[in-house]
């Protein structure tokens, strides 16, 4: 595992901003698997401003993002989907058709599952960005989760309804079931880049890094990764 540890969050977002465009320039039909949540804002923010003020093309990038909330529908203001198109499909020049994500209000959970495992298996992944829940989960993948898992519905853990009660008005408005890439499928992206900022997440990173994999600790199957990068600002790395 490549361990950075960087300053402060604006470092973290610029060194991954780097990998990123580096894989998008030297391959211009890679297909990124991207993750939402409040990590990659300052990535996806860097990510537009090299779009505008270089160039960079996403035409032919396709995009498969890791996890939808459970009812609500592409244009939900709090769905995962929108979240990708408000902070970066839109601002730079990617082709939508080239996107994918769970739909999230789906009449049958079976049938979507298999279809993004299909999605997941027509459209390897180059790289798998990932941000990492404070209780250890990686996409929605809770404590527990079986590292042999493929795309399925969770029930979301009570804390990580409290983590992202913070993007909705009232906790109450939290959807408490979401569709998730399973481990399995994360693991078999090419190459993986976990991204991990601020105090809440110094527990779960010192358990990553100082233990052994143990589907207790959902993040720490990516140890067994041949080509793994991990970003940290100080605060996360504050128990290392
Ligand atoms: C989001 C996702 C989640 C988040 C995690 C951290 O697509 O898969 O695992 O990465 O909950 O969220 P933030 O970045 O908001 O702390």
């Amino acid at each position: 595992m490549n361990i950075i540890i960087t300053e402060d969050y604006d470092e973290l977002s610029e060194k991954a901003s780097e990998i990123i465009i580096e894989h998008v320039r030297n391959k211009p039909d890679a297909v990124l698997g991207l993750a939402t949540g409040s990590t990659p804002l300052g990535l996806y923010k860097r990510l537009v401003e090299d779009h505008k003020e270089n160039g960079t093309s996403y035409k032919q990038i396709r995009a498969v993002n890791l996890d939808e909330y459970k009812g609500l529908t592409k244009d939900h203001p709090q769905s995962y989907a929108w979240f990708m198109r408000k902070n970066l499909f839109d601002r730079i020049d990617i082709d939508l058709n080239n996107t994918y994500i769970e739909n999230g209000t789906a009449k049958d959970e079976k049938s979507e599952c298999e279809r993004y495992d299909s999605i997941l298996e027509q459209f390897p992944r180059d790289i798998q960005l990932l941000g990492l829940g404070s209780n250890g989960h990686i996409a929605f993948n809770e404590p527990n989760t079986p590292f042999d898992s493929t795309t399925h519905v969770v029930t979301l853990a009570d804390s990580t309804v409290k983590d992202n009660a913070r993007l909705f008005s009232d906790i109450s408005e939290v959807p408490r079931k979401a569709y998730t890439m399973g481990l399995k499928s994360i693991m078999q992206a090419k190459k993986i880049l976990l991204l991990a900022s601020g105090l809440n997440k110094a527990d779960a990173v010192a358990k990553l890094m100082y233990g052994k994999p143990t589907e207790e600790l959902p993040a720490s199957i990516i140890s067994e990764h041949k080509d793994c990068t991990v970003i940290l600002d100080e605060k996360a790395a504050s128990k290392l």
